[in-house]
Formats: structure tokens, sequence, C-alpha cells
């Protein structure tokens, strides 16, 4: 099931979610309403607190448009390493839609974390995945990706997703509608 997605300023993305205690049934359809969801949006990783579940609990899927689907679900991931050198990607978010900014990240992390079975995993990121795993892991921790750039940038952004947001509830005032 396609949920609806938490959008910026929403104070939900800033909330610190807590672990999963057991990966069961449940769980795995939280998990596939969040891959339906990212692919529906369309995007690359989802933390279950875009949809307003404050779970540590992301989907990532790297694969390309044309390729095999290749759907990740990853439980209280963990960065346990990361390497010296930086890399540089242009970032977006489905929680702040139609904004991208370059960040500047750790190029690789090694991930601890559970899989879809509950299964320990450990992951050894680079490249897109590096930079996926940190901007997910993030949002688990109530961190955006605006964080990482300059202050006056965020405002912006900021100022612009509450106006919208406020045109958005007006919008929906019924009295409104009859004028
Ligand atoms: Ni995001």
């Amino acid at each position: 099931m396609i949920r609806p997605l938490v959008i910026l300023p929403d104070p939900v993305l800033r909330q610190v979610s807590r672990p999963v205690e057991r990966v069961d049934d449940d769980l795995r359809r939280l998990a596939d309403d969040m891959l339906e969801t990212m692919y529906d949006a369309p995007g690359i990783g989802l933390a279950a607190i875009q949809i307003g579940v404050p779970l540590r609990l992301l989907v990532i899927d790297l694969a390309k448009e044309d390729q095999p689907k290749e759907p990740q679900v990853i439980v209280n991931p963990q960065i346990v390493a990361h390497g010296d050198a930086a890399s540089v990607y242009e970032e977006g978010c489905l929680s702040i839609p139609e904004y991208y900014a370059e960040v500047e990240r750790p190029a690789t992390v090694t991930v601890a974390c559970l899989d879809r079975d509950g299964k320990e995993r450990t992951i050894e990121a680079d490249g897109l995945m590096a930079t996926c795993l940190q901007h997910e892991i993030d949002h688990l921790n109530g961190v955006l990706f605006i964080d990482h750039i300059s202050k006056l940038k965020r405002d912006m952004v900021v100022r612009k997703f509450r106006k919208l947001a406020r045109d958005k509830a007006a919008d929906r005032t019924p009295g409104r509608l009859a004028v």
C-alpha cells in the first residue's frame, strides 16, 4: 500500500526513531509498503519516519530503471566505521520534493544491521550506496540533508516549504472553496 509521505517542515521529520525490537511479518509488511511508496515516488531510499513511523527501518533500491529491482530492507542500521576520503553527491529527498544540493560525506562506510529476515549483516558501502545509507540513517536521527548545507540555503528552503504548507492548508479550508 502506498503511504502518504511526510513533507518538510513537518516536525515528525525531526523525531529520533526507536530501534525495531522484532523482525516479524508486521515489520516486513511495513517495509513492503515503504518499497511501494518509494518506487511510486520514485526514489532510491526511504526511512520509515518519512511515512510517519518512528522505527529504525530503511529501504533502498539503487537498481537503474531498466534493470531488475534490487530491494534492500535495512533494520537498526549502525555506522560502525567510515573511510577518511570524502565524496560529494547532489542529494535530494522525498520529504523535500524538487530540491537538490551538493552534500559532502565520507566516501565509504561500514554499516551493521539486520536484514528482512532478522539476520545480522555487515554492509561495506561506497559510491552512491555509501551516500544513500548515510542520508537514510540521518533520517532515523531526525537529521535532513539540508542540515549539511549552508544555513543561508537551508533557511531559504525551509521558508519556501513553510509557505507551500501554509498555502496548501489554506486551500483545504472548506469556507474558502465557497468564496
Ligand atoms: Ni531523505
